[in-house]
């Protein structure tokens, strides 16, 4: 990586405000999922190791400005401190007095967890002014800023962005470092062997990444309700199966302006659906679609191709569902894929969300170079070629 990392400077007794992405799932005010918050130990672990003061501030959720009870980071914070087996200071806001008060009183080594930085407006201000306000008073507490926050990285924000205005040095943590280092190898993988897997509901979010992937890619499969809007965008009959216009206007854009590249996009041959009025559910040829049926995972047929195609690859990437996930049976495409992925000796990645649930679900996270922390934030990577606006905001070596 062309970034400095915290090993690069001297973090010895510093107030070094870091920014990770706390943003885990929950239900109920518990916590489903701590994935996030474990793969930002090491850096935890290595500032502290070295005397500095750890200002963590994070988001969570999406409270657009507004105090959101239930997206604070209090519990995020809690299950930190059960993690590392230590103190985490939690502190009420992520600005002004009981954050300086707080971190005047630190001792070398302490934790500290600010509120939720999207409690106020400035975080994700449109207005530059205002985002960098709140990103000076963000960082008045500090004397150097880490991003550990992969997953938030392609937002330009206060937190991310805006604060390295006002603090010097600003470099990478450890999952930073290690995220970029391993999807730049997506981002220059060799044509021959390099099989994209993308599903998920929005084509609109995907895109800007197709656009990038099509002419880098051997083949790029795509399952879940994307397909659908690429049956629609051709004319097919696709029931009640989701689909939102907008997606049938990206996928009719993308089918018109890829034109050169089509034969690497590979769309399901088959669903797996059910009919609406009584459950019944059916495989069908992808052109078998009805009134009153809604297409909920991929079929049979395109399992095994899909399956078999992510085998062979020589890289493979894959982000998105291939159908319903949450609802057995239309879980079995994604697990296909999974299983495929488990099995495949390439260089094989899984960029976020439901596909890595699946990953873990069926015990194969070990199996892969490297499961992504970050959804939205991989695919902007890749996207753009290997840069994100919070990584290139950070120090350069040399
Ligand atoms: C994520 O969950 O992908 C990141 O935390 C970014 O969250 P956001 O999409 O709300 O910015």
């Amino acid at each position: 990586m062309n970034k400095k990392t915290i090993h690069d400077v001297d973090v010895t007794g510093k107030r070094v405000l870091v920014r990770v992405d706390f943003n885990v799932p929950m239900e109920d005010g518990q916590i489903t999922d701590d994935t996030r918050i474990r793969a930002v130990l090491p850096t935890i672990g290595y500032l502290t190791g070295q005397g500095a003061v750890v200002i963590l501030c994070a988001h969570m959720g999406r409270p657009k400005g507004k105090r959101v009870p239930e997206e604070s980071l209090k519990p995020a914070g809690d299950r930190l401190g059960q993690l590392i087996d230590a103190p985490v200071s939690f502190v009420d806001d992520c600005i002004g007095e009981p954050v300086a008060q707080t971190v005047a009183a630190a001792s070398p080594g302490d934790i500290i967890l600010l509120e939720n930085t999207r409690f106020h407006p400035g975080e994700e201000s449109k207005d530059e002014a205002e985002m960098l306000a709140f990103a000076e008073q963000l960082a008045a507490p500090a004397d150097m800023y880490v991003n550990d926050a992969f997953g938030a990285s392609h937002r330009k924000h206060a937190s991310t962005y805006g604060v390295t205005k006002y603090l010097s040095p600003c470099v990478a943590g450890l999952l930073v470092e290690e995220e970029v280092t391993k999807l730049q190898r997506v981002v220059d993988a060799e044509r021959e062997g390099f099989v994209a897997v993308l599903g998920g509901a929005k084509v609109k979010d995907k895109i800007g990444v197709v656009e990038a992937l099509l002419p880098r890619v051997e083949h790029l499969l795509i399952g879940g309700a994307m397909a659908w809007a690429f049956f629609r965008a051709q004319g097919m009959e696709i029931g009640e199966s989701l689909c939102s216009d907008e997606s049938i206007e990206g996928a009719g854009k993308l089918l018109n302006s890829m034109a050169e590249y089509l034969d690497r996009m590979v769309l399901p041959v088959d669903v797996h659906m059910k009919k609406l009025a009584t459950g019944e559910t059916r495989y069908a040829p992808a052109g078998g679609l009805k009134p009153g049926w809604d297409a909920l995972d991929i079929g049979p047929e395109t399992r095994e191709k899909y399956a078999d195609t992510v085998r062979k690859a020589k890289t493979v990437f894959w982000n998105g569902p291939m159908g319903y996930f949450e609802e057995p049976p239309f879980d079995e495409g994604t697990l296909a894929v999974a299983e495929a992925m488990g099995e495949c000796t390439g260089y094989n990645v899984v960029g976020g969300g439901d596909s890595v649930a699946a990953i873990t679900q069926m015990g194969l996270a070990e199996q892969m170079d490297h499961v992504s922390t970050g959804g939205g934030a991989s695919l902007e990577f890749i996207e753009n070629g290997g840069s994100l606006p919070a990584v290139e905001a950070l120090d350069g070596k040399g």
